[in-house]
């Protein structure tokens, strides 16, 4: 199934393989996006979807050096060469906005002040890439340091980043993004609400699973109300513990999460299942009830080969799956996984910061021959009731 194609609100992507968000740290002066980010982009055209890389919506939302912003004149104008590029090689791109919260450093913040998060808690080993020098992507060479301490938003505060949020959706789609993901995963500022571990607030935005969810739902609802439901997705992690949110009763507080998106009416939600080796495996039978409780589309990352994505299509609970590492280097995935190419293995220390090397250098196979696409063979009676 990986290799038919599957409508998305208003889009129809030519196969159900998802260019994951994936953070390349290589903007340009200001946090804007370059020509290499557009070559780059549009090499990952043939996925049915790319969700772009995290990029912060506002000066506060930056936790890394030299991550793309979508919040100045100048960024939206760098993105609009990208979405350009992608869409004249035939692709379709989404914006993951991206605020980090508590995961960043006072020298990335404005006036180096404390970053924000739903409480002001430390998470101690969780560290940030920073340039304090100024040199610039290319460099490849920055310095790691533990974040800073943050402090806790007010609610006054929560509703400015709500409407950062609502600004950047509008931004993101003048950009010329066929839609927008919500970052709620992987232990940034939405996680450190959710997550009962990271939010020690005691008013409306801690303590029961719906405070804990208001934030998530208002950035969700204002996000929605610039782009409609239909071009709005949102990520979430339920089991894993990067940047230590870590959550006391996941499969209860995440279904809670899915089951108030399908409210709202959410295009897709995409599980973060894995992070590179973080996280334990998610049990079929949470799954299965992420499928029955929400109706829209459900995007899985973490890991997976073509047998394992073939393997979630056919037994109901994925309709897309998210490839990261293997199209880093591998620009032409869809074709190479449809013809059982041999994939090449993305070198790491190219991940973060760097120029075209490790970036745009990866090659595309030579095309040879085609194949079918695969039958669904030794289907759980779970995805007997969904595909058939
Ligand atoms: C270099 C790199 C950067 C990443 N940056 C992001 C990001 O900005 N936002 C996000 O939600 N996930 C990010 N991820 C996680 C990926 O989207 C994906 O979930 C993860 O790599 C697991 O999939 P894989 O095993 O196929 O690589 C990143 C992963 C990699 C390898």
């Amino acid at each position: 199934m990986l290799f038919t194609s599957y409508r998305l609100g208003s889009l129809v992507l030519p196969n159900r393989i998802v260019m994951p968000p994936m953070t390349r740290s290589r903007a340009g002066r200001g946090n804007v996006p370059t020509a290499l980010m557009a070559e780059y982009y549009a090499q990952g055209a043939s996925a049915g979807l790319i969700v772009s890389e995290g990029t912060q919506i506002s000066q506060q939302g930056q936790g890394y050096a030299w991550t793309p912003g979508i919040h100045t004149p100048e960024q939206v104008a760098g993105w609009h060469g990208v979405t350009n590029a992608v869409h004249a090689a035939g692709g379709r791109i989404f914006a993951q906005l991206w605020h980090v919260g508590r995961v960043s450093h006072v020298s990335l913040q404005p006036d180096c002040a404390a970053p924000v998060s739903s409480s002001p808690l430390v998470a101690n080993g969780v560290k940030v890439f920073i340039d304090l020098e100024g040199k610039g992507p290319q460099s490849g060479v920055g310095q790691t340091v533990q974040h800073s301490a943050p402090r806790a938003l007010s609610a006054a505060e929560i509703a400015q980043v709500v409407e950062d949020f609502a600004a950047a959706a509008r931004n993101a789609l003048n950009a010329g993004f066929d839609g927008l993901e919500l970052h709620g995963a992987n232990g940034y500022l939405i996680n450190q609400f959710i997550d009962s571990r990271a939010n020690t607030r005691t008013d409306r935005y801690g303590g029961s699973l719906p405070n804990r969810l208001r934030f998530l739902r208002e950035v969700t609802e204002a996000v929605v109300a610039v782009a409609g439901s239909e071009r709005v997705g949102v990520r979430l992690a339920p089991l894993t513990t990067l940047q230590g949110a870590v959550d006391d009763t996941p499969q209860a507080t995440y279904l809670g999460a899915a089951k108030m998106l399908n409210n709202i009416g959410v295009a897709y939600l995409h599980i973060a299942e894995a992070d590179w080796d973080d996280a334990p495996d998610m049990p079929a039978a949470f799954k299965e009830a992420l499928r029955l409780i929400y109706d829209g589309t459900l995007i899985y990352a973490g890991k997976y080969t073509v047998e394992r994505a073939e393997a979630a299509l056919c037994n109901g609970w994925a309709d897309l799956i998210g490839f990261g590492r293997p199209f880093v280097a591998n620009p032409d995935l869809p074709a190479r996984l449809r013809h059982g190419r041999a994939l090449a293995a993305p070198a790491p220390q190219y991940f973060f910061g760097g120029a075209a090397t490790g970036y745009t250098t990866y090659p595309r196979s030579p095309h040879t021959s085609t194949s079918e696409d695969m039958p669904c063979a030794n289907m759980t009676a779970f995805g007997e009731r969904i595909r058939r």
